[in-house]
């Protein structure tokens, strides 16, 4: 989309307190995070209010991993975007594929907390992508483009598109440069012509580390990484920030 490049951390469900402290205070000391990255760290529930106290918010930006799309009632075990708010979130995670196996979250359930989120003015962060079974049988264009089509609403500029290839999240296999961009012209030009938006967020996410992330930031049009793993680790995550 332009300069600024989006680094989002999500830890999962990983960190305790005291880890998810020290990391953060290694984080703040960290000086030459590259001037164009927004170091945006998406934490467990129960870990927001410690971190949203810890940081300084313009060196480090807070996000949810999820939250429900109605208001507030009897949703046992939800979150609402109020409390998101209240913690200084201004980033959510929605549609993880995760969320979408482990908590049978379908695209029209996706597509209710994008517009949750847009409606209460954070920042969604809508995770596509396809299985291995759906990439060998050469179907993935057709999925990714219906999750597209199901998950995003028309006329959303800045919206932010994190393609993670399920076979790539935790398993070391990284599509190759040519791949990704396959995958970010498709996004382009489905979201111009089906969804009337021309300015949007690229992320890849899919075992990213410091290695394979310089590559692939200088090498194809992604506007920044969504990183597992490698954000847990913080000689991982300070290469990644500081381009290194
Ligand atoms: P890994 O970086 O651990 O593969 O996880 C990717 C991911 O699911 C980020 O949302």
């Amino acid at each position: 989309m332009g300069q600024v490049k989006l680094i989002v951390s999500n830890w999962k469900m990983n960190l305790d307190s005291k880890q998810a402290t020290r990391l953060i205070t290694n984080l703040k000391k960290l000086k030459k995070i590259h001037p164009n990255f927004k170091n945006i760290i998406c934490p467990q529930f129960m870990l927001i209010p410690l971190v949203s106290r810890l940081i300084n918010q313009n060196q480090i930006i807070l996000g949810s991993q999820d939250c429900h799309y109605i208001n507030e009632g009897a949703y046992t075990g939800d979150t609402s975007i109020k409390l998101l708010k209240e913690n200084n979130c201004k980033y959510v995670i929605i549609g993880h594929s995760e969320r979408r196996h482990n908590h049978k979250e379908t695209d029209s359930i996706v597509r209710k907390k994008v517009e949750h989120v847009l409606l209460n003015k954070l920042k969604p962060i809508v995770c596509v992508g396809e299985s291995l079974k759906q990439r060998k049988s050469n179907k993935y264009k057709y999925i990714l483009k219906k999750q597209l089509n199901n998950c995003i609403p028309t006329n959303q500029n800045h919206i932010v598109i994190a393609y993670e290839p399920i076979w790539s999240i935790g398993s070391g296999l990284v599509p190759t440069l040519n791949e990704i961009n396959e995958i970010y012209s498709l996004t382009k030009l489905f979201l111009r012509n089906n969804k009337k938006i021309k300015d949007f967020y690229f992320l890849y996410g899919g075992s990213v580390n410091s290695e394979n992330f310089k590559k692939i930031l200088d090498n194809t049009d992604v506007d920044g990484a969504l990183i597992g793993g490698a954000s847990l680790n913080f000689k991982e995550i300070k290469k990644i920030l500081t381009k290194s």
